[in-house]
C-alpha cells in the first residue's frame, strides 16, 4: 500500500493548477446514461472514484474510454439495470445511476450504499422523490428496486438539501412526463454544473443554484460534450496549505465565487487571499488567528473543508470551536492530529481546538478522503517526518496531491509501504 512521507517546515511558493471537480464529474458521468449516444467529459481528473464509476457504467453495458485527458461514455445501448454491492460499497456516489436508469429505461436495481466512515448517509430522500414521481420502490436483500412505466413530474420538498439527492431527482425529472419542482434543493456549484449540462443535452432545467429547481421533462436527450467546473475543495485545500506554511501560492483555475465562505474564514484567521487573473492567491505569514467554524450546506462553510481547516487551527493562536452540522461522524482526523501533538477535544458535534506552537511529525493513518488531506497538511508544518498511510483514501479525490505540493516546494513524496 502506498503512503505519503513529508518533511515538515518548507514554505510554499508558486502556482498550482486545480483539476475539474470530482463531485461534478461523478453526476455528469451518470447523466451520460440519459442520452443514446457518445458523451464526452473533458479534462477528467485521474481519481479512483472516477475509475470506480467507469467500471459501474461498463458493468451496465455502456462503453467507457479514457483519452485526450478526458473520457467518453457511449450509452447508445445500456442493457444492464443493476449496480452491484461490490461496486456500490466502495463508492456511494454509485447511487447516482438510479435516476438516469429509471428515467430512461423504467427500472434500476441498486445496492443500498452501506454507511461509510463519516456517517450513515441514507438515501431515503432520493427514494421518496422517485416515489413522488410515480416510481415503485421495493427494498429487499440490501438492494433497492425502482420501477416506473414512465416517471411523471411532481412537486418534491426535500427534508434537507441533499446534494446527490438533488442531482438524482434532477436527472430523473429531465425525462419525466411534465414538470417537476424540487424545493429545498442543494445549491452547490456542482448541481448548477449538472443542470447546465442537462440543458446542453436538450433538457429544460431552471433555477439550479437556488433552492427551487424546475425541470420540464423532454422526450429524449442528446449526448454531452462538457468541461466540468473546477474542484473548489481541491482549490480550498491548496489555499489552506498556503495559509498554513507561509509563502505565496497561486491556485490557478479556482473560482473565487465558489469559495466565499472558506475565503472569509481564512481572512478572519489572518491569511491574505486575493483574486488574481484566473484564480486566487494566498499569502500566509506565521501562525493563524483561531476562529470558530460551523459547516453547512452551500453556500455555507463546506463540510468537505472542515478537516483541512482544522489542521490550520491546530497551530492557531488561541481557541477554535469547529462545529460539523452535515455528517454525524466526521472527526476521525482528530485522534490522528492529536498524535502529532495537537490539542483537540471532541464534544458532541463540535471539536474544541486549542492551538499549539508546533506539531511533531508522526506515523498517522488516513481514515477518509478529507481526513487524509488534513493529515498531509499537518505534516507540512510538523517538526520532522510524518508518514500518512492508507493514502488510497486520498487518491479517491485528489489527483497527484503530493506532486502538486512538491511543485510548490513541499518536501513530500509517495512511498510504498511493505
Ligand atoms: C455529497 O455527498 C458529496 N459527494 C460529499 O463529498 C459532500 O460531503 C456532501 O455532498 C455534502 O456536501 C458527492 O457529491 C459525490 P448529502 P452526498 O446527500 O450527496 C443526509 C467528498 O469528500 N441524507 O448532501 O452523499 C446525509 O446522511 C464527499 O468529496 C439523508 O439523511 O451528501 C448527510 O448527513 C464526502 N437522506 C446529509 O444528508 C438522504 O436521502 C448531507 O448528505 C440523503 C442525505
Amino acid at each position: 500500500m502506498d503512503a505519503i512521507e513529508i518533511e515538515g517546515g518548507a514554505r510554499l511558493t508558486g502556482t498550482v493548477e486545480v483539476s475539474p471537480a470530482k463531485n461534478a464529474v461523478l453526476p455528469l458521468m451518470a447523466a451520460a446514461l440519459l442520452a443514446p449516444g457518445r458523451s464526452r467529459l473533458r479534462r477528467v481528473p485521474r481519481l479512483s472514484d472516477v475509475r470506480t464509476l467507469a467500471r459501474l457504467l461498463e458493468h451496465l453495458g455502456a462503453g467507457v474510454e479514457f483519452g485526450d485527458g478526458g473520457l467518453w461514455v457511449d450509452a447508445a445501448r445500456v442493457p444492464g439495470r443493476e449496480a452491484p454491492y461490490e461496486l456500490v460499497k466502495t463508492m456511494r456516489a454509485s447511487v447516482l445511476v438510479l435516476g438516469p436508469l429509471v428515467a430512461r429505461f423504467g427500472r434500476a436495481r441498486v445496492s443500498l450504499p452501506g454507511g461509510c466512515a463519516i456517517g450513515a448517509r441514507p438515501i431515503d430522500m432520493h427514494l421518496k422523490g422517485l416515489e413522488a414521481m410515480g416510481a415503485r420502490v421495493v427494498l429487499e436483500h440490501g438492494y433497492v428496486e425502482v420501477t416506473a412505466r414512465r416517471l411523471r413530474g411532481a412537486r418534491i420538498v426535500l427534508d434537507l438539501p441533499t446534494v446527490t439527492g438533488t442531482e438524482n431527482l434532477m436527472m430523473a425529472a429531465a425525462l419525466a412526463e411534465g414538470r417537476t419542482v424540487i424545493e429545498n434543493a442543494a445549491r452547490e456549484p456542482e448541481v448548477e454544473d449538472l443542470a447546465r449540462c442537462l440543458n446542453a443535452m436538450g433538457g429544460r432545467v431552471r433555477g439550479a443554484g437556488s433552492s427551487v429547481i424546475e425541470i420540464d421533462g423532454v422526450g429524449e436527450l442528446g449526448p454531452m460534450d462538457h468541461l466540468p467546473v473546477p474542484d473548489r475543495i481541491e482549490a480550498g485545500t491548496f489555499l489552506v496549505a498556503g495559509a498554513l506554511c507561509g509563502g505565496e501560492v497561486t491556485v490557478r483555475g479556482a473560482r473565487a465565487d465558489h469559495l466565499d465562505a472558506l475565503v472569509a474564514k481564512l481572512k478572519q484567521a489572518g491569511a491574505r487571499v486575493d483574486p488574481v487573473k484566473d484564480g486566487l492567491r494566498v499569502r500566509g505569514d506565521g501562525r493563524a488567528r483561531s476562529v470558530d467554524v460551523r459547516t453547512g450546506p452551500y453556500p455555507g462553510f463546506p463540510t468537505d473543508m472542515q478537516a483541512q481547516f482544522m489542521a490550520l487551527m491546530a497551530v492557531g493562536r488561541g481557541l477554535s470551536v469547529i462545529t460539523e452540522t452535515v455528517f454525524e461522524n466526521r472527526f476521525m482526523h482528530v485522534p490522528e492530529l492529536n498524535r502529532m501533538g495537537a490539542d483537540i477535544r471532541v464534544e458532541g458535534g463540535s471539536a474544541v481546538v486549542r492551538g499549539v506552537r508546533r506539531l511533531s511529525g508522526a506515523r498517522v493513518m488516513a481514515t477518509d478522503l478529507r481526513a487524509s488531506a488534513a493529515l498531509v497538511l499537518a505534516g507540512l508544518v510538523a517538526d520532522g517526518t510524518t508518514v500518512v498511510s492508507r493514502v488510497y483514501h486520498l487518491d479517491r479525490g485528489y489527483e497527484r496531491l503530493e506532486e502538486k505540493l512538491a511543485g510548490l516546494g513541499a518536501r513530500i513524496r509517495r512511498i510504498r509501504e511493505r
